[in-house]
């Protein structure tokens, strides 16, 4: 795995030292709320409903075994005793005191962690496939790539003052599993003659003004991709909209200004920094490439399953390995009734201890809030299954009804109009029992408290938006969302639904399809794009129409 140059220690440790200063200086009230404010942001700390907020960085989802046992430690020492990992493959401490802050940036620097450009209008956490080095579509790993961009854009002097915030997403398989189309940037790795290079799409995003991103170039040479990039950024920089936050983001400088207009300016941007770029220093990407080369596997029997109960995990929770004595285990953070995305400090450990065992001490936090561990042989799965079983940890529904994707909401979020965490909850409660899950098979609820789309609620098969109308909250359902390589956005279905009546609403939407299925191998996506809304429609608000507000 890679780990941190002795620059990388030290500029974070660096930056640490700066911000205990600016801390104390808010503390004894040399800085006003509304200084210190831009200071916390360029460190990943938000002051939320009821606390601070500490969102730290897990560069393309990798963690190894020393560095999620911190996370626990500081979950337990300075924080409530969990950690809350996010769609982009951050995690958030929701209780620290501001006084604390310091030292848990310095529990993480020691461990090669950091949360510098987690919030602010800069370029974020740079995400990639959770299952990259590992899965068996992949044409390469794209976390060398990952890497780059993380170095090239921490503490980028030209781009900390973007018009708004930029995210960017990278594959290496042809099935998307990083959302890449709802990124401002979304790398997908592509052949040519061999070649590896990145199909580039841009101006996808969710939030209030949800789109999907468009292809600006086919290929481009992975030795082109960093002044590629960086005239997008540029042209971006200079001409995204500065007036108004809400129209800010590149997506609506795509809208508005065209692609292909878009295009010539960054063609003839690229000119230029490619005439200026001398190619990445080869002991830079020597480093890189040593920090990714696949681990030493043992190669081991495939033994023929036949405990149910492992057999059905396997099914729902394991996905194939590059190699098939090797398999990759999804760890659901969605046990019934549980906060999507939290794990206890007992939970991180027992994690740790598994990837050190089992998993080549390899850890991935994946964009639907669950772990990974990428490198499990088949022989040690039975082992792997026991021991989460003791840990409350194998609740076999990854890619089922009850794997949901929600925001914190009105339980945490400053900026919610509803809560999202409870109506995750009571849906996992409705459809607690797992044969019926995989009766249902694969169904991607989203939730999210409000417009801002952190729950990713327009790319889920159901997604559920909640807002707030006359006082009470409102839960309206979007249909037929996907934030694969077919990436859609979901259509509204209708009015919206009390929050005693949301799960009911889906209880019927779920109805419907299996009514309507042709069978169980067309999915509740796929019925969704035979029959399109209508049907659905009907059967929500036939009978629910009394209810619906
Ligand atoms: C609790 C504090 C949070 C605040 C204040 C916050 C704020 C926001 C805002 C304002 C946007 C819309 C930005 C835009 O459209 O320009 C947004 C988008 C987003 N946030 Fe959050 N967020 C928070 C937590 C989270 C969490 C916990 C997650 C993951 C579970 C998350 C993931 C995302 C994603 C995926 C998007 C949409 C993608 C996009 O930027 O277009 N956020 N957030
Ligand atoms: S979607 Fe809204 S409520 Fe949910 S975390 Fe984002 S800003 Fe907060």
């Amino acid at each position: 795995m890679y780990s941190y140059s002795d620059f990388d220690a030290a500029f974070v440790r660096a930056r640490v030292g700066e911000f205990r200063d600016q801390v104390a200086r808010r503390l004894d009230g040399r800085l006003s709320e509304e200084e210190f404010k831009p200071l916390r942001l360029m460190n990943g700390l938000y002051l939320q409903l009821h606390a601070y907020m500490l969102r730290v960085a897990i560069p393309y989802g990798t963690l190894n075994a020393r560095q999620m046992r911190q996370l626990a430690y500081i979950a337990d020492r300075w924080d409530k005793g969990y950690g809350h990992f996010t769609t982009r493959q951050n995690v958030q401490f929701n209780w620290p005191r501001l006084m604390d802050v310091p030292d848990m940036l310095d529990a993480l620097a020691d461990v090669g962690m950091h949360a510098i450009q987690t919030s602010g209008n800069c370029i974020r956490n740079v995400t990639a496939d959770h299952f990259a080095g590992a899965a068996a579509d992949e044409i390469a790993d794209p976390r060398p790539v990952a890497e780059l961009l993380r170095q090239w854009s921490t503490d980028h002097p030209e781009f900390q003052f973007l018009p708004r915030k930029f995210k960017i997403a990278v594959t290496g398989s042809p099935n998307d599993r990083a959302v890449t189309r709802a990124h401002d940037i979304g790398l997908r790795m592509v052949l040519r003659d061999g070649q590896p290079g990145f199909e580039v799409v841009v101006g996808g995003g969710l939030g209030r003004t949800p789109m999907i991103g468009k292809v600006l170039a086919e290929y481009v040479p992975e030795d082109d991709l960093l002044p590629y990039l960086e005239a997008i950024l540029a042209v971006y920089n200079q001409h995204g909209r500065r007036d108004n936050k809400y129209k800010a983001r590149i997506k609506i400088l795509v809208h508005e200004e065209g692609l292909d207009s878009l295009r010539d300016r960054v063609a003839a941007e690229f000119l230029h920094r490619k005439a200026q770029f001398a190619g990445v220093p080869p002991a830079i990407a020597g480093r890189i490439a040593d920090g990714f080369r696949p681990p030493a596997f043992r190669p081991g029997p495939v033994p023929e399953v036949r405990d149910p109960v492992l057999r059905a995990f396997i099914d729902s929770n394991v996905t194939a390995h590059r190699r098939d004595d090797h398999a990759i285990v999804t760890v659901s953070l969605k046990g019934i009734g549980a906060t999507p995305g939290d794990a206890t400090a007992e939970q991180m450990r027992v994690l740790a201890g598994l990837a050190e065992t089992y998993s080549h001490d390899e850890l991935r936090i994946s964009h639907e809030q669950n772990i990974i561990l990428p490198h499990v042989r088949r022989a040690d799965l039975a082992a792997v299954h026991g021991a989460l079983h003791k840990a409350g940890l194998a609740t076999a529904n990854a890619g089922l009804i009850s794997d949901i994707i929600a925001c914190p909401g009105m339980d945490y979020c400053a900026l919610a109009t509803a809560r999202s965490i409870p109506v995750a909850q009571a849906i996992g409660q409705a459809f607690a029992d797992l044969d019926a899950q995989r009766n249902i098979g694969p169904l991607k609820i989203k939730i999210s408290g409000c417009i801002n789309a952190c729950g990713h609620h327009h790319v889920g098969h159901i997604g559920i938006l909640g807002l707030e109308k006359a006082g009470v909250e409102s839960y309206q359902i979007t249909l037929g969302g996907d934030g694969t390589e077919n990436a859609a956005i979901g259509e509204r279905l209708g009015p919206g639904f009390a929050h005693d009546e949301i799960v009911p609403a889906v209880e019927r939407l779920i109805g419907a399809y299996l009514d309507l299925r042709l069978g169980a191998d067309e999915t509740f996506l796929m019925t969704c794009r035979r029959l399109g809304a209508a049907p659905f429609r009907a059967a929500v608000y036939g009978e629910g129409r009394r209810n619906a507000a």
